[in-house]
């Protein structure tokens, strides 16, 4: 159970200056006054963006007629059909049905002319044919049996072929469809999936991300006249039934997911500490417990690590931890003994490198600094929303790193919870630190069967592998091969890193037990050499998620800057080991 610690109630830093507490009133009155005119608010992070019904294929109004028939359906504005066609022509058996043999020759016409060949993640657009209950009809392209699956365009030898991404589907038709569309999907892909209603929650997943948009800010229309509002889709299955099911949970992680963007997208002047403790009680409604510590609070426990990191900033530090208990065991057992999971994420909320200062150009990135933390949010929501049978506990610590007259300098030594004192020769090597404390509080209070911290901790992290992989590192073989192998399912890709005592010494002190720095080379592994020197022996994996979770490039189920890595990662982990 999560201690009955302080729980904050005031912006108030304890710092004791008698003008900085003036200062520092005025500045959370207006704090208050902001809050409630920006959008972005708590509320509006879960509100729903698209309606996806489920209707039986069978259920779909056939074309018959070849006179043409109203085109705009019950609902009353037009609507456009969505079927999907392989390599040679291959049609479903129900969407061959659906569009009858003049609808095929038409297509057939019509794909000659554009040389549209069913290629995966292409399209035929087309005004629909009469007698079609539907204006327009977008033909989209499934691949045949040779084409790799894995969408690298490659066909890789020696390589176990990787499922058929339904995600990355659904994108690639939502963002054919267009924001806010009114769509019915025939899904019902030549080549069956294996587990349907898995593939059909996939499916409807991905048309959620691509639809996502961060224009909380926007106050003028686009110049393309985007329509605003939401979209409403109709996908049609062989098992309505056993879809709405399935489809529920990922909508859930769907959520999960768009909550992690969106505080990554954040900027920092909205998104401090204290807002983003506030944002997390939203996760109370789901029935996750949230305790919230301050900077009093922490410095009784003796994180002196994590607190010199904010002491820079006139917005004060929290920690925040939450606990889903959805095992009947952590339910009613006397709560102090389940063991649950954990999950640590890195909540800089803005990271100006301290007194280390950072140069100026794509210093406003560093608003993105909080992924870590913003990807355990989205994960306890997921996990809550969709009632996932498991107990998980997760913890961020949420500061602002900025110089100042009271920021800490390089050369301080601090104390950290576990007793063990650190050198600070660069304020910018600030992650490490917070983790520090967070890592042995929770291995401490919690006694979690594993540990698993998220952080953009490192810029080499780019270095070495791009946006492609997040860097993996951990002291547990089985616990890193499960989340390459969920990285794998999900696209959120891993790549282990070694660990090792040569490294470790890099970051010896002279003047502490270890200094916050290891030097040039191998800089992402002497940051996680210095994490694993809180998590006191406790099976621990650290994803370096610097390139993954922030300005990622655009995908088929992206296309903000925010990408809301790990939700689904560490979703699928659980749902593939630790439920029931
Ligand atoms: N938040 C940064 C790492 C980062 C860089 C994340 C670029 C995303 C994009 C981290 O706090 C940092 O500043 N790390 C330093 C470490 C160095 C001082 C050893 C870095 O990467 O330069
Ligand atoms: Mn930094
Ligand atoms: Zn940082």
């Amino acid at each position: 159970m999560v201690p009955p610690t302080r729980r904050v109630d005031s912006l108030a830093k304890s710092r004791g200056v008698r003008s900085n507490k003036r200062l520092i009133g005025k500045r959370a009155n207006r704090t208050a006054r902001r809050r409630k005119r920006m959008p972005g608010a708590a509320e509006e992070q879960m509100t729903e963006t698209m309606k996806i019904e489920f209707v039986a294929l069978t259920a779909l109004p056939v074309q018959t007629r070849a006179s043409p028939e109203r085109a705009d359906g019950e609902a009353g504005h037009a609507r456009t059909l969505v079927i999907f066609m392989g390599k040679d022509f291959a049609f479903g058996a129900a969407t061959r049905r659906l569009i009858g043999d003049r609808g095929e020759a038409l297509i057939k016409k019509a794909a000659a002319a554009v040389k549209f060949k069913g290629k995966a993640l292409t399209a035929l657009d087309l005004i629909a044919p009469a007698g079609l209950a539907a204006e327009r009809l977008v033909v989209v392209g499934t691949g045949g049996d040779g084409d790799s699956e894995d969408g690298e365009g490659q066909v890789k030898k020696n390589v176990p072929p990787q499922p058929f991404d339904h995600a990355g589907l659904g994108g690639f038709v939502m963002g054919k469809l267009g924001h806010a569309a009114s769509a019915t999907v025939a899904f019902d892909p030549p080549r069956p999936a294996k587990d349907p209603a898995r593939a059909a929650t996939e499916f409807t997943l991905g048309m959620r991300l691509r639809d996502y948009r961060f224009d909380h800010y926007k106050t003028k229309k686009n110049e393309d006249g985007e329509i605003k509002g939401r979209a409403d889709i109709v996908l049609a299955v062989g098992e309505p039934a056993a879809v709405r099911r399935e489809a529920k949970g990922g909508e859930a992680v769907a959520a999960g997911v768009l909550t992690a963007r969106s505080l990554v997208n954040e900027p920092a002047n909205i998104l401090h500490p204290e807002e983003f403790a506030n944002r997390v009680m939203a996760l109370k409604k789901l029935g996750v417990e949230v305790t919230v510590l301050d900077e009093a609070a922490m410095r009784e426990l003796g994180m002196g690590a994590l607190l010199g990191v904010g002491q820079g900033s006139v917005r004060g530090s929290r920690t925040v931890v939450m606990r889903w208990r959805g095992t009947k065991n952590a339910k009613d057992s006397g709560k102090s003994k389940a063991k649950p999971i954990a999950f640590v994420g890195k909540g800089v909320c803005f990271d100006t490198g301290g007194i280390s200062i950072k140069p100026a150009a794509g210093m406003e990135d560093m608003k993105g600094d909080m992924a870590g933390a913003a990807c355990v949010v989205g994960l306890m929501q997921a996990l809550a929303g969709r009632k996932a049978n498991v107990d998980v506990l997760g913890a961020i610590g949420l500061v602002e790193n900025m110089p100042g007259p009271e920021a800490q300098r390089p050369g301080d030594v601090v104390k950290s919870m576990s007793g063990q004192t650190i050198e600070v020769i660069n304020t910018d090597a600030e992650g490490r630190l917070v983790l520090a404390d967070l890592l042995w509080y929770v291995q401490d209070k919690f006694k979690p069967k594993f540990i698993v911290d998220l952080a953009t901790l490192t810029g080499v992290i780019l270095v070495a592998l791009g946006q492609e992989h997040a860097g993996l590192f951990a002291n547990d073989d089985e616990l890193s091969e499960r989340l390459i192998a969920a990285g794998k399912a999900t696209g959120e890709k891993l790549w282990r890193l070694p660990l090792g005592a040569a490294y470790d010494k890099m970051i010896d002190s002279k003047v502490a037990d270890m200094k916050n720095i290891g030097g040039r080379h191998a800089g992402s592994i002497t940051a996680a050499q210095f994490l694993q020197r809180f998590v006191n022996g406790t099976p621990w994996a650290h994803l370096d998620i610097a390139g993954t979770g922030m300005g990622s490039p655009a995908s088929e189920i992206n296309q903000s800057w925010g990408s809301g890595f790990g939700v689904r990662l560490l979703d699928r982990l659980i749902a593939d080991h630790y439920e029931r």
